[in-house]
Formats: C-alpha cells, structure tokens, sequence
C-alpha cells in the first residue's frame, strides 16, 4: 500500500477486482483509457453499440476521443448531453434521460456509457437500472472524486426536493474506465474535494497510505500522474473491500461515511450550491469526527491535529470557521438529526481510535457534538 511510486507506471493498466459474485467487475486505473475505450469495452458487448451520457462541459473535452476510440473499434454509438452541474441529478433530467434512450430504440442488449463526474455516473445509472428494467452500464469517471468514490459500489440515483440521494437504487457497472489523463483538466478546486475521500480511506483503516499521502499528496495535486494512478487505485481497492464486504451498507460499509455527519449537515446549510464542494465538507467533517474522537478519549489528540494539518497544507478546509458564513452549531446538529441513516432516533458516527482504525459508534450524545462544533465555530 504504502512505499515508493514507480514513475515508469503511470501509463500501465491497473486492475482492481471488485467482488461481487456473479455481478464482480474490474476498474481499470491509468493513463490513455478514453482513447483506448473502444478496444477496452468491445469484449463486455452483446451488441456492438452504444449509448454514451455525458454533461457538456466533459462531452467538450473528451467526447471526440471517447467517440473516435469506439468507431475505430466498429462499435457504433450516440451520445446524449446533459447540462453540468449538481441540479441535473433529479427527476426532471432522469426523465428526459430515460425518453431519449427510448427513443434511442434502446434494447436490452445495448451498453450506457456514462462518461462524466459523480453526477452523470449517478443519474446514467440509475437510468440504466430502470430503463428496460434494466441495461448494462460502464463508467467513465472524469473527476477524481468519481474515480475513487463515485464509480465503485453501485450506489446510483437522483435528489429530490426532500434532500440528496434519496431516491436511487444498487446497481453495479460491467466496467469502470478510470483514466488518469482526464484529471488534468479538472479545475483544483474539484480535485482537492475529492482528494478529501483519498485521505478518508488512509484514515478508516490504512495508516500506512496517509503517511504516505502526507510525503506524496502535494505531489499528486500538482499534476504527478503516477501519484495519481497510485492513489486512484489504493483508494478504489479500499471501497471496493469495503463493498464486498457489505454490499448494499448492514454495517461495515457505514466506515466509508467517516466525516459525512458532520460534512452532510454542512452541505445542506450551504443548500448545494457550490459554495461548499461535498469533498471540502467531508475534509471538515473528518477534522472534527477527530477532534470528537480526542474530545471522548478515543484517540490521541495529536492524531486529531495531524489529520487538520495534512488538509490544511493540500489547501482543504479544515473547520466550519474557514467557510465564512455564520453556521450555527444548533441548526447543524439539527440536520444531523435529518440524516437518512438515522435508526431509532440514534446517530451512527464514525469515530476513530486514531489515524488508521475507525470505527461505528451509537454512543454519541448529540450535545456533546453541539459543543464541539459550538467551539469551532467560536474559533
Ligand atoms: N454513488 C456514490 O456512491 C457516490 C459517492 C460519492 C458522491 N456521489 C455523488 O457524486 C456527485 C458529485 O460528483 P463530482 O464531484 O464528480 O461532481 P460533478 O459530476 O458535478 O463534476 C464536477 C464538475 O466537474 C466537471 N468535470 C468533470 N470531469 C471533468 C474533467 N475531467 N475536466 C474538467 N471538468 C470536469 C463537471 O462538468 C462538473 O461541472 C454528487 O451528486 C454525489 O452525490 C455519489
Ligand atoms: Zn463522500
């Protein structure tokens, strides 16, 4: 996991099983994927087409490369473009999803690609669960938090008016394509909020790669490919593990929730509109589930520090203080209270023992994250 980064590699195909039985798939991580898509898709093809998903702002960058790849390959396709950005994951573009693949003549034979960030692989997927009952799906993710996070696990859906990823269902793709070289044109500020899920599997149960990432992460948001490829792929290993592990979230898979609590309550004060990226909520959210930690004698406070000053010296935010808005400790532990993993009345927060070994909690007592939270905004 940890140890050196062997720069001749960036351009080798990685491949990381995900297994799952009979619907096990493998992402393959590196550099020079999309223009080799078309070679890569061809053996996972009933028919040689299909339909390709993406937002207008990646269909710009990469849906020339993607459709030239699969022509070469006599793979025929179309492509439908959605708008960018957050507010198209809901029922209004799942519906004008779904007709434009009908009227596509879709069957169930065809293959969706979903080429895109979070928000396309989320929203083209849900779709090709349900269109059909049902087609197979590729992801192509194209910002770091899709190819780390996003993309594994076969968690798909939309918003609603009641809140995030409320609607939705499990569906895993054939295939992920997780292309290195499309990170470089991805503005910093939404690779740095998926480097926050980077450092959160470190975190949950590998010290050995957030040492690592502390020597290599400023390296990697720099532009180091083999850094990058290195990280996609242990981060991806680690979801993956966790997903085989528990598939559709009984137990262990609430770990990978480290710093949502927090990070969710701050996200829905902020009302998802891009004030506060979901990844910089999670990098504060991470600070104070070990501050929490520290604060109930769980972990080392210095722990708690070492955590704060790693995200601080990539550039992530590392208290709800740095947003500039006056957040009340009050209203967020209310939102906390609204979280669908809720269950009887009780939270289940991810607490830590230290860098490395997290864990699920019930104990919390939200008062006590009131204060917390009440002394870092005072901060
Ligand atoms: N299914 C899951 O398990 C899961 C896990 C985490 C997050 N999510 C979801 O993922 C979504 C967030 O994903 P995201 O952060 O990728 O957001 P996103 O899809 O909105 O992408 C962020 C922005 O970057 C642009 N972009 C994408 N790739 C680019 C590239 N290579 N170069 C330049 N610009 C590029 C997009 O057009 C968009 O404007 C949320 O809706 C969240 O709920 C789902
Ligand atoms: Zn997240």
């Amino acid at each position: 996991m940890s140890g050196g980064v062997n720069p001749s590699s960036a351009h080798d195909v990685g491949r990381v099983p995900v297994e799952l039985g009979r619907r096990s798939y493998e992402i393959l991580v590196g550099g020079g994927l999309i223009a080799r898509a078309g070679s890569l898709i061809a053996p996972q093809l009933k028919d040689r087409r299909v339909l390709i998903v993406t937002d207008a702002t990646v269909g710009r960058l990469y849906l020339e490369e993607l459709v030239h790849s699969l022509e070469a390959a006599g793979i025929r396709q179309e492509s439908i473009v959605l708008p960018p950005g957050e507010a198209t994951k809901d029922f209004r573009h799942l519906e004008e999803l779904c007709s434009r693949m009908l009227q596509a003549r879709i069957e169930r034979g065809s293959m969706i690609l979903a080429l895109g960030g979070g928000v396309i692989g989320d929203l083209a997927g849900f779709a090709a669960s349900i269109v059909l009952r049902g087609i197979e799906f590729i992801q192509i993710p194209t910002t770091l938090l899709a190819q780390v996070d996003s993309s594994v696990g076969g968690k798909t859906g939309i918003n609603t008016g009641q809140g995030k990823n409320l609607v939705g269902s499990f569906y895993q793709p054939r295939l992920v394509l997780a292309d290195i070289d499309a990170l470089d044109s991805l503005p910093r500020r939404e690779l740095l909020a998926g480097y926050a899920e980077v450092v959160k599997y470190g975190l949950i149960n590998d010290p050995a790669f957030f040492t690592w990432l502390e020597t290599h992460g400023a390296d990697l948001i720099d532009g180091d490919h083999a850094a990058r490829r290195h990280a996609v792929m242990t981060s991806c290993a680690a979801k993956a593990a966790v997903v085989a592990a528990d598939e559709r979230e009984a137990d262990q898979r609430a770990l990978l929730n480290l710093g949502h609590t927090f990070g969710h309550a701050l996200e829905a004060e902020c009302g998802y509109t891009g004030e506060l990226l979901h990844g910089e909520g999670v990098a504060i959210g991470m600070v104070m589930a070990f501050e929490l930690s520290a604060m109930l004698g769980l972990a080392p406070s210095e722990d708690a520090a070492r955590v704060a000053r790693h995200l601080g010296s990539v550039g992530l935010p590392t208290s709800p203080a740095a947003i500039g808005r006056g957040f009340d400790a009050a209203r967020l532990v209310h939102h906390m209270r609204q979280d669908k993993k809720v269950k009887d009345g009780h939270l289940t927060f991810v607490l830590a023992r230290g860098i490395g070994h997290a864990f699920l909690s019930r104990d919390v007592e939200l008062p006590q994250v009131e204060a917390l939270l009440a002394r870092a905004l005072a901060a």
